[in-house]
C-alpha cells in the first residue's frame, strides 16, 4: 500500500510513539476517560472495529475485558507495534490487525453487519476529511443498533487559543479556526481537518443517530502543554476533577481540545 504523508509520519514515529505520547502521565488520565466511554457503550464481548489504531493501547485495553478487536491503521509500523502488544498482554488471540487507510475505503473489504461498533481515538480521524465515506461504509459494515465513537480534535480549543495568545503566538492559537491546517510529524508535513462536531455529525449521514456529544480535554491542555502543567501537581489535580466533573457536558464539546462523539446507527 502506498503510505499517504500521514501514515509516512507516524510510520516514523512508531518506535517513540508511546514514550513520548501515550504514557504521558495525563495521556494516560485522560485515555482512562475514554476507556470508561467506551465501557458504557460497548460491552466486553463486543466485536470492535478500530480505525487508526496506534500502537494498540485501545485495543489491548478492550481484549483484556474480552473483546474481539479488528485493529487497522494506514501505518505498517504501528499496526506490528499493536500486535507486539497484544501478543505481550496474552491476547493476541483477540486482535487481529489490517492496514486501511482511510483515503481508500471503496477498497476496504470488510463484511457486513459484522461488527457491534467501530472507534476511534486520539484525533486519528483528523487526518481525512473524508467523513462522509467513512459514515458510508461503516454504515455497512456496523450492524443496526451498533455504535460509532470517536475522539477528534475540534476546530476551536478555549486552552490552546489562550495559551498561545498569551505567548503572543497567534498563528499557532488560530490555527484550527480555517477547519484545515497543517501538522509536522517525524519530519513529514502533511494536511489535517478540524471538524465542528456538528459538520462531523451531518457528514456521517442519514444512518447515524447522535447518542452522546462530550468535551474531552477541557479543562486539561492539548498536548504540547502537557510538561507545563505536570510540573504542578496541585494544578493538575484540580484541572482533572474539573475535567471529570463537567466535560461530558454539550457546551463542553465545543471548547475543549477534543470532542467526543457517540452515534448509533439506525435504519436507512
Ligand atoms: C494520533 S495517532 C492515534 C493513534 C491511536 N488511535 C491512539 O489513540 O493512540 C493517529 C493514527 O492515525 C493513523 N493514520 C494516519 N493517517 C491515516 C490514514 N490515512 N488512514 C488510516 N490511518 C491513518 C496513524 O498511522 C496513527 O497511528
Amino acid at each position: 500500500m502506498n503510505l499517504p504523508e500521514s501514515g509516512t509520519a507516524f510510520e516514523r514515529i512508531a518506535a517513540t510513539y508511546d514514550a513520548n505520547s501515550t504514557n504521558a502521565p495525563l495521556s494516560r488520565w485522560l485515555r482512562a476517560q475514554l476507556w470508561e466511554r467506551l465501557a458504557a457503550l460497548f460491552p466486553p464481548d463486543s466485536y470492535l472495529l478500530e480505525l487508526g489504531c496506534g500502537t494498540g493501547e485501545d485495543a489491548v485495553w478492550l481484549a483484556q475485558r474480552g473483546t474481539r478487536v479488528l485493529a487497522t491503521d494506514v501505518s505498517p509500523q504501528m499496526l506490528a507495534r499493536t500486535a507486539q502488544k497484544a501478543a505481550q498482554h496474552g491476547v493476541a488471540h483477540l486482535i487481529e490487525t489490517r492496514p486501511l487507510d482511510f483515503a481508500r475505503t471503496e477498497s476496504w473489504r470488510l463484511p457486513d453487519a459484522a461488527f457491534d461498533g467501530v472507534y476511534s481515538n486520539y484525533g486519528a480521524l483528523n487526518c481525512t476529511e473524508h467523513w462522509s465515506a467513512l459514515g458510508a461504509v461503516l454504515a455497512r459494515t456496523v450492524r443496526q443498533g451498533g455504535y460509532a465513537a470517536f475522539s477528534v480534535i475540534g476546530r476551536f480549543s478555549l486552552w490552546e487559543t489562550l495559551w498561545h495568545m498569551a505567548h503572543a503566538d497567534f498563528r499557532i492559537a488560530a490555527r484550527r479556526w480555517r477547519g484545515k491546517s497543517t501538522a509536522q510529524i517525524g519530519g513529514v508535513t502533511f494536511p489535517i481537518y478540524y471538524p465542528t462536531a456538528r459538520q462531523f455529525r451531518k457528514a456521517f449521514g442519514a444512518a447515524w443517530r447522535l447518542r452522546a456529544l462530550h468535551g474531552w480535554g477541557v479543562f486539561l491542555p492539548p498536548s504540547d502543554v502537557y510538561g507545563a502543567l505536570e510540573r504542578r501537581p496541585r494544578l493538575s489535580r484540580l484541572l482533572c476533577a474539573l475535567e471529570r466533573r463537567f466535560a461530558r457536558l454539550p457546551l463542553c464539546a465545543y471548547l475543549a481540545d477534543h470532542f467526543w462523539i457517540a452515534l448509533r446507527r439506525t435504519g436507512g
